[in-house]
């Protein structure tokens, strides 16, 4: 069994180091608990990418997807480790390069790019935009024209496949914004073929996210060599094949063992499929890599019987978290300290947001909670922070990164 980097050991939950140690986690809340706490084990990210390199037996460049967790510390760590990273904005382009990743291990995705952000972009010499449609392709040689320069291209392939996850993180799809079908493949070839400052490099597809089941994402690649092929074929120097992101973690487990399994057989099913085939594999991975690295420190306000339900309300919510409001996501909800009593109440966990969505968990059973105690909500690494919102003005979380189960930002 592969435990997650948390685990509860004599009733209180402590952070994993990478050598084994175990460090409470309420002892990471310098000067005591002020306000709703990330904390981030880096240790965990470490081990992750490192997994990953060793699934695909070193044969796939990562592009990390900043999105899932943009916390500067951690990306100049990550940085530092010699991945590289996939973005979706001109701010995302700042953080990277700021953060020391090389603008030769970047790869820019995303359906609405602006002028300015292609011009960004190509100034900076980045590896490879990633074209979601004609009109973009257009509007990228139209700035690489303008600036005189050659734009290293890649075309996002929408696979029409079908992965298994949320609707709202389904993009590969035929109904989904995302990618583009065969269907386009003259009218790209058109504008390719009219332009000097267009270099087709590769393809790529990206088909959804948090996928805890990966044969749709097998068809994907299968489907996106094809391409690749096709290209080649007409005589363009394709050489990458970008998979994308999409691995899902096991959000109801602080057992780690599916996800380990399930990127080793996907890495030895990938290599079996690109063998023999001349090409830079790429991949760009976000949840799986930052996902449990990371938990939420928060304070119950209040605990408010009513006929009908027990409500644990505390100090963070759908605006510091907006998975399980957005996305009905199971996070689990874990006290820092357990309290020997084996009686369990039911409570729903909410936050202090003024909607009824704000609902961390439905109907957990716990110990009897009372105010001032610490809960942790797990696994909130990966699209946590990020994609916090200012509604109802509270203060924004602190942020704490623990390498070797010391506390470095
Ligand atoms: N590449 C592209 C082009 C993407 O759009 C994404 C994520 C990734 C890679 C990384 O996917 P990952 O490995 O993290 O699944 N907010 C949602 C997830 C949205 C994912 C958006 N795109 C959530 O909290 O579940």
């Amino acid at each position: 069994m592969k435990l997650s980097s948390y685990s509860v050991e004599n009733n209180e939950l402590c952070l994993r180091t990478g050598s084994g140690d175990f460090v409470p986690v309420s002892g990471l809340l310098e000067g005591g608990y002020q306000r709703p706490t990330y904390i981030y084990n880096f240790d965990d990210v470490k081990a992750r990418l490192e997994h990953m390199k060793q699934a695909f037996k070193g044969k796939c460049h990562i592009h990390y997807a900043l999105k899932s967790n943009d916390h500067p510390v951690l990306l100049k760590k990550i940085a530092e480790l010699g991945v590289g990273v996939d973005l979706v904005s001109a701010g995302e382009l700042r953080k990277a390069l700021e953060s020391g990743f090389k603008a030769k291990d970047i790869v820019f995705s995303g359906v609405g790019k602006t002028k300015a952000e292609i011009k960004e972009a190509l100034q900076a010499d980045i590896a490879q935009l990633n074209v979601e449609s004609p009109a973009e392709l257009k509007r990228i040689e139209q700035v690489a024209s303008e600036l005189s320069v050659k734009a290293k291209v890649a075309f996002r392939l929408n696979p029409e496949v079908n992965p298994v996850t949320h609707p709202y993180i389904c993009t590969g799809f035929r109904e989904n914004k995302f990618g583009m079908d065969s269907s386009f493949f003259d009218e790209l070839h058109g504008i390719l073929n009219d332009s000097k400052h267009l270099e087709l490099v590769g393809v790529t597809a990206h088909i959804g996210s948090q996928l805890r089941d990966l044969s749709a994402s097998i068809e994907a690649v299968e489907k996106s060599l094809q391409t690749f092929e096709k290209w080649r074929s007409k005589g363009f120097a394709v050489k990458t094949l970008d998979i994308g992101g999409g691995i899902g973690i096991d959000y109801s487990s602080l057992d780690t063992t599916s996800e380990y399994e399930m990127i080793e057989e996907y890495g030895a099913e990938v290599l079996k499929i690109i063998e023999g085939h001349d090409l830079e594999l790429l991949s760009e991975p976000g949840r799986i890599i930052v996902g449990r690295c990371g938990v939420l420190v928060s304070e119950v306000q209040y605990i408010k019987e009513t006929p009908h339900k027990n409500f644990c309300i505390v100090d963070t919510g759908m605006h510091q978290l907006m998975r399980p409001s957005l996305y009905q996501a199971n996070h689990q909800i874990l006290p820092l300290k357990a309290s020997e009593t084996s009686s369990k109440v039911l409570y729903d966990i909410v936050g202090p947001i003024c909607e009824s969505a704000d609902v961390i968990g439905h109907e957990r059973p716990f110990q009897p909670l009372f105010e001032g105690d610490l809960l942790a909500i797990m696994d909130a690494g990966a699209y946590g922070r990020v994609m916090m919102s200012d509604y109802n003005s509270h203060a924004k979380p602190l942020e704490i990164v623990v390498e070797n189960g010391k506390i470095v930002s």
